[in-house]
């Protein structure tokens, strides 16, 4: 292919995929669709430029606008979560991860935290794995007690394990709470002096919850007991992807060092101009629209549940968050499931059960399958919608109906959302491709 070629066939890409996902039900849980104002401040000239350091305190010059851009986004943030202290500067959840382990943490250190068939995040992983902790941080990771029937930690079991890693001479230096399957409060509170007994940092992992935090319909980690709170700006929180610490002013130092020169260079500045419109819109409409995630995700689990699939939680309504967890061994496993309904439009992914891998499963083919309802409750749509969307479901796996005929049925219901919600400007299209050449 000539370069022209590549370069034409990369926008016909794009544009494709504009087109199909307006043309899809997205219910990945770790995705949003982002307001046209933020997608605005993306295609900013902020995203050419460098500005290492803290505002005021540059080492590159240019900087004027972007200082105060970025003191915006931090005094958003501190309100939306009121946390003393909050550092912008980490592209992504990941990278505030990493921060959080560089200013806590010495390679060896025990790390505690969920495993990944039990909602954990690849970042807490061991080095076995390749996880981040373990193979970049250098910790020693073990685990949190999940409880299977409750699909949260367990206060009891994680309290006995704690007791026998000090017993043994490795007494965890860090606890990360939060997960990537995250349908319940964590016992942040129930548990955060066991390990500030013993000397440990009490991190927490908003990257999937920030903005259910931000809208105050889930925890509260700082008031609970964390001392610091890792974040993506881009699931339940509908900014651009990035990431952000916060913390306590007594921590600021060293997570500030942690950051910049520790894991930054630039900030992706554009994505910081996106996240501080984004932080606007959620101190505006957070209330209101993180509510009716919650409510439509309990309405998608019992829609679900009624059409005959297994849904985790029953007894507790599903979930008190965006995430539900369905066991779909019944009708095949996870990755083929994902893959048949992609072929009638229906965004989700497969995902680990907590008993997958003692049963013989893999993360490939997976008993599970996750459905988080942050994007189509940005679209507008309401428990009534989670009704139709589970019987898209049912028609796929259960019927085992032609994909294609349910996929023009899917076009069709994606007429009526077409629109960005909870926003202050809402003229162009949710997915509408923007052209500047
Ligand atoms: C719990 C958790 N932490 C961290 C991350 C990583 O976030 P990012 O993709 O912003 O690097 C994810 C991503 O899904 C996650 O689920």
């Amino acid at each position: 292919m000539s370069a022209r070629e590549s370069y034409d066939r990369t926008f016909n890409l794009l544009e494709a995929h504009h087109k199909w996902f307006q043309e899809s039900i997205p219910l990945i849980a770790s995705e949003n669709i982002s307001s046209p104002a933020v997608r605005e401040t993306l295609a900013s000239d902020f995203g050419h430029r460098y500005a290492e350091g803290w505002p005021g305190e540059r080492v590159y010059a240019g900087c004027s606008y972007i200082d105060q851009v970025e003191l915006l986004c931090i005094d958003l943030m501190k309100r939306l979560f009121d946390s003393e202290f909050v550092d912008v500067r980490p592209i992504s959840g990941v990278v505030s991860n990493l921060v959080v382990y560089t200013a806590f943490t010495e390679p060896g250190n025990v790390l505690m935290a969920l495993s990944i068939p039990c909602g954990g995040h690849i970042t807490t992983g061991k080095k076995r794995l390749g996880g981040t902790a373990g193979a970049v941080s250098g910790l020693d990771v073990r685990y949190l007690a999940l409880d299977y029937g409750e699909l949260n930690i367990d206060v009891d079991e994680t309290k006995r394990r704690v007791r026998k890693l000090v017993e043994k001479g490795k007494p965890p230096k860090l606890v990360v709470f939060g997960a990537s399957v995250f349908p319940f409060p964590h016992p942040v509170k129930e548990l955060a002096q066991v390990f500030h007994d013993i000397g440990a940092t009490v991190s927490y992992d908003a990257a999937h919850v920030a903005g259910l935090i931000a809208g105050g319909t889930f925890q509260d980690p700082l008031r609970e007991g964390a001392d610091v709170v890792s974040l993506s700006t881009h699931k339940t929180l509908f900014g651009p992807q990035h990431g952000g610490v916060l913390s306590w002013s007594k921590y600021a130092d060293k997570i500030k060092r942690a950051t910049f020169p520790g894991m930054v260079s630039n900030h992706h500045l554009h994505a910081l101009a996106g996240v501080t419109i984004a932080c606007a819109e959620m101190l505006e409409f957070g209330q209101d629209y993180t509510r009716q995630v919650i409510k439509n995700s309990k309405a998608l689990g019992q829609a679900l549940y009624e059409r005959g699939f297994n849904v985790l939680a029953e007894h507790k309504g599903f979930t008190e968050s965006h995430v539900i967890l369905v066991d779909i061994t019944k009708y095949g496993d996870g990755g083929s499931i994902e893959e048949t309904l992609e072929k009638a439009n229906v965004i989700i992914n497969r995902n680990l059960l907590p008993w997958d891998i003692k049963e013989g499963r893999h993360f490939m083919h997976p008993g599970g399958i996750r459905l988080g309802t942050s994007e189509v409750t940005r679209l507008g749509m309401k428990e009534a919608q989670m009704g139709e969307i589970a019987d898209f479901l049912k028609r796929v796996v259960i019927k085992k109906e032609d994909v294609h005929k349910v996929k023009r049925d899917v076009m069709k219901f994606r007429q009526d959302y077409m629109k960005v919600h909870y926003s202050f400007e809402t003229s162009a299209e949710a997915y509408k491709y923007m052209r500047i050449r």
